[in-house]
């Protein structure tokens, strides 16, 4: 039997993000979903969730009982300030309870800003196009850190801003529904800004405090490779794709510019350095080959890379893809790397444990090859609201009664609280 252990000190637990699990939000999601229930499979819609706003005592409680020591949220921007200009204390307060139970349950948090969602206000101004988006991101955040900042160091402004960006802007299955190549340049110009304006902020009011904050974003790495590897032209129509996706917004934020093609190299105040370490969310790797129908695409069609096998979403499952993100990015940015997603969908817990013992074994490969992984965290505790999929997708180490909000384990949620109980990875977990 092979035992392979984690350092100590490195963080391990959950992700989620507001509105896939508290329930009673009104955002531009909320309204999205209200006006357009065909866009979400199987129905559904985040009204109730699972009712982790009223449940979060118990539920982070749990998790702590689990040996997780490490916990991921969101604050939803929509109830901390539902009016410009005006915060509601209660909500805030509501989060410093959130970091307070995690803290009360061994949980270091790893807190969000934005996770997708958006203030109606804002979205109707323009969303993250808007010119007042990145000043009134950067008040938020300015608020967030002044109520949680001293319980708080690990800190999220933005997650996958390509992702939201393409979604929303380009392919029009998100808010705000666009299907416009200059809406989503627009959108991701504003999203570089906005984390650049709340990057100063977070680090502004860390300081008033005496303290450092850990600063990132959510990057998104889905490895691209060519369909075929012998084919010149399947090569270089992955490219585009590869340097758009997954490195022009980090490579933006350690020049402190809007890259072409997005912008033209035009330096935005704040952004240069602006990531402390750097948050990762992988899932999947694909295949890239040439269609000439699809020019929205730029002429790429994407596929699960053949031979391996796919989850419930339908997505590669590929351990090595995670372990040569993490060599890439730390060739290319030096950075620390935090984990902040990696998950399975699965109906019926079946790949779940082996995902996990593979996707772990991959990250101590990393971690005894020199590259500085400082945690993982899963996506996600409960099988929650999964955007544009409803509740067909099912990433969570829990179930949850939809009637009754009871959280069932699932076997893996066993499984990986022996992993952060131990700190180690090793096949006979699987076999039992
Ligand atoms: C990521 C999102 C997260 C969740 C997982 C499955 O892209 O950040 O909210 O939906 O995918």
């Amino acid at each position: 039997m092979t035992r392979r252990r984690l350092p100590e000190g490195f963080l391990l637990g959950c992700a989620t993000a507001a509105h896939q699990v508290e329930g009673g939000i009104d955002n531009d999601w909320t309204r999205w979903v209200a006006d357009h229930p065909e866009a979400i499979n199987g129905g559904g819609d985040a009204v109730i969730a699972i009712d982790h706003y009223r449940r979060y005592a118990e539920d982070l409680e749990q998790l702590g009982s689990m040996h997780h020591n490490a916990h991921r949220f969101s604050v939803e921007w929509a109830r901390v300030e539902p009016v410009p200009g005006r915060f509601d204390h209660d909500a805030l307060a509501h989060y410093v309870d959130v970091v307070r139970s995690c803290r009360r349950a061994g949980m270091e948090p790893v807190v969000t800003l934005q996770h997708f969602t958006l203030p109606v206000w804002l979205a109707e101004a323009g969303g993250f196009a808007a010119p007042e988006a990145p000043v009134r991101f950067a008040r938020y955040a300015a608020a967030c850190v002044e109520a949680l900042g001293d319980m708080v160091s690990w800190w999220i402004t933005v997650n996958e801003p390509m992702v939201v960006a393409v979604l929303g802007h380009l392919e029009g299955l998100w808010p705000p529904g666009e299907r416009s190549l200059p809406r989503t340049l627009a959108a991701l110009r504003g999203l570089l800004r906005m984390h650049a304006a709340a990057a100063e902020a977070i680090t502004t009011v860390s300081r008033s405090h005496g303290r450092q904050a850990q600063i990132s974003i959510a990057h998104h790495e889905r490895r691209l490779v060519p369909r075929n590897a012998a084919s010149r032209v399947d090569r270089a129509i992955a490219k585009v794709p590869d340097f758009l996706f997954n490195r022009w917004f980090l490579r933006c934020c350690v020049t402190g510019r809007v890259l072409r093609p997005v912008g033209n190299g035009q330096a935005v105040p704040g952004l240069a350095g602006s990531l402390t370490y750097l948050g990762l969310n992988h899932y999947t790797s694909e295949a890239v080959s040439l269609d000439l129908g699809a020019p929205g695409m730029l002429f790429a069609r994407h596929e699960a890379v053949p031979g391996l096998p796919l989850s419930g979403a339908g997505w590669a499952i590929d351990a090595v893809a995670l372990r040569t993100a993490l060599t890439d990015l730390t060739r290319e940015f030096g950075l620390p790397i935090l984990i902040t997603e990696n998950g399975v969908s699965d109906d019926h817990d079946e790949m779940r444990p082996t995902f996990l013992r593979d996707h772990l074994n991959a990250v101590v490969d990393a971690i005894d090859a020199g590259i500085d992984v400082r945690g993982y965290l899963y996506w996600t505790a409960w099988d929650n609201f999964e955007w544009a999929e409803g509740y067909t997708q099912r990433f969570g180490l829990f179930s949850v009664d939809r009637d009754t909000q009871e959280r069932i384990a699932k076997p893996s949620a066993a499984l990986f609280a022996e992993i952060c109980r131990t700190h180690e990875v090793f096949d006979a977990l699987i076999a039992g």
